[in-house]
């Protein structure tokens, strides 16, 4: 849970406090003693941290970031000195604090500390360490409470997208998704429709019956929608995500040890997506959205496809499975068909879809490319730095079709053995017809080690992003 937040003119005595160190800090809201200002000035000279005075009955955490640059990572600073302090307040079991600074350091450092409060414990029967930080004094004079609940509902969108993440497949069944999904839509304000099997037959849709052939469980495709009153555009943006719960691969089963283990994070692009909507609608912005997710899991059942099968996808286009691993482009194909119908005016699709796009740039940032305008990249890439969810493009030169070229097929779906994010791409972009951009999430959706704010498990990447630029690309910030 998160704290309750409040804003308050001016630092109050005898209270844990946190204060942010300007370049030339001000010392006075502090009442340090001039000895205590000395010692402090000369113990944060040019360098960064947390200096911890103790007062007996409260604490004094001064915070300094390290100077920077540029403005990305300056603010990452702020975020990342945010995630320290949490560690601190944990340690010494802070339950309410008041946090003094300049506006923006402010409200950086808060979006790292929330991040970082965020757990996943439901499986744990022994009782966790149960300190929690419940009140939080935000000492401004710019500050409104709109502005700390906006931020508030995007960092619960982050927390609700590493909960689906981190869910394992035995509780979280694409039926299970769906359940969550109408869950969060309940919460946040968006409508969500689910397609049963049947309704998923009678739409043809090949690639996510195909997927779902070797399960047990039945696939479901999900439909959220957010269209308030008085939205500023007049076609839908669209965004897909990739909800397969958990890939074995299939038939063509995952080979190497340890390479299935991360696997029920394979419905990232989903989590993403889900929250993404959560942020939109508990923030009411004005902005038509609509969220495809088709989900099933990937097994290698008795009826299971098999490598050199043919398939039909919902358009019609005929593929030759030779990996039943490369799942993924599958389900999305007959999603990316199904948004045509919306005539939307931009396409964003997000996926675990690759572990060539993990190699190329590890957890770091994130693979994207498509056919939108220099412009929309433009803005994408921009929202990524300020986020500091970092895009990197890649090209979908003509040049690479010819891997994805089959005998007896329209297409086949594996590539050759390099450039594997971007045949994938080139895949995807053939079920399209609309300004789109794909994003290849396989490197940091999901940490096997802990990293600042990000955590360890499901991080949530992409919502912070797409927040960020919807805002921006509709003008709405
Ligand atoms: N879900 C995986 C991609 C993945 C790998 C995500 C590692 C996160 C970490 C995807 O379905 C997959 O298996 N891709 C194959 C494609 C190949 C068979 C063409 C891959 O990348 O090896
Ligand atoms: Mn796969
Ligand atoms: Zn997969």
């Amino acid at each position: 849970m998160q704290p309750a937040i409040t804003l308050a003119p001016s630092l109050q005595e005898n209270q844990h406090t946190v204060y942010l160190l300007a370049p030339e800090p001000d010392f006075s809201p502090l009442g340090l003693s001039e000895a205590e200002q000395q010692w402090v000035s000369q113990k944060l000279k040019g360098d960064e941290g947390v200096l911890s005075l103790n007062r007996y009955h409260h604490w004094i955490f001064l915070v300094k970031a390290p100077k920077k640059q540029q403005a990305p990572q300056q603010d990452e600073a702020w975020r990342q000195a945010g995630h320290k302090l949490a560690g601190l307040l944990k340690k010494e079991k802070v339950q309410a604090l008041q946090l003094g600074g300049g506006t923006q350091e402010q409200l950086l450092l808060l979006e790292g500390l929330l991040l970082s409060l965020y757990s996943f414990d439901k499986y744990k029967t022994k009782k966790q360490d149960s300190w929690r930080l419940q009140d939080l004094t935000l000492i401004s004079s710019e500050l409104n409470m709109e502005q700390v609940r906006e931020l508030q509902q995007l960092v619960s969108a982050t927390w609700h997208a590493r909960t689906l993440i981190n869910e394992p497949v035995v509780y979280l069944t694409a039926t299970q998704l769906s359940r969550e999904l109408e869950g969060l839509g309940r919460e946040a304000g968006f409508a969500v429709e689910v397609f049963e099997e049947g309704k998923i037959q009678s739409l043809k849709m090949g690639g996510l019956l195909a997927v779902n052939a070797g399960s047990t469980q039945p696939p479901t495709f999900n439909v959220l929608e957010y269209k308030p009153e008085g939205s500023v555009n007049s076609k839908p943006l669209i965004l897909v995500g990739k909800g397969v719960v958990y890939d074995t691969g299939g038939l063509s089963l995952k080979p190497t040890a340890g390479s299935m283990d991360l696997m029920k994070s394979d419905m990232s692009g989903a989590a993403t997506v889900a929250g993404a909507l959560y942020a939109l609608a508990a923030n009411k912005l004005p902005v038509w959205v609509v969220g495809l997710i088709p989900a099933t899991d990937n097994r290698p059942g008795e009826e299971a496809i098999t490598p050199g099968d043919v398939i039909t996808m919902c358009d019609g286009t005929t593929v030759e499975i030779l990996n039943t691993d490369a799942e993924g482009r599958l389900i999305l194909a007959d999603a990316l068909s199904y948004a045509k119908k919306y005539s939307p005016e931009l396409v964003l699709d997000f996926a675990t879809l690759t572990g060539a796009a993990a190699r190329a740039i590890g957890p770091e940032g994130t693979v994207c490319m498509g056919t939108a305008s220099e412009a929309i990249m433009q803005e994408l890439k921009q929202a990524g730095e300020q986020t500091y969810e970092r895009l990197v493009e890649f090209p979908l030169w003509e040049e690479y079709e010819k891997q994805l070229e089959s005998s007896i097929a329209d297409l086949t779906n594996l590539g050759g053995p390099n450039a594997g994010a971007i045949t994938a791409g080139l895949f995807l972009k053939h079920f399209t017809d609309y300004p789109w951009v794909h994003f290849d999430i396989a490197g940091p959706a999901f940490l096997t080690k802990a990293d600042s704010y990000r955590g360890k498990g499901g991080t949530g990447v992409g919502v912070r992003l797409l927040y960020r630029f919807i805002k921006h690309h509709y003008k709405l910030a």
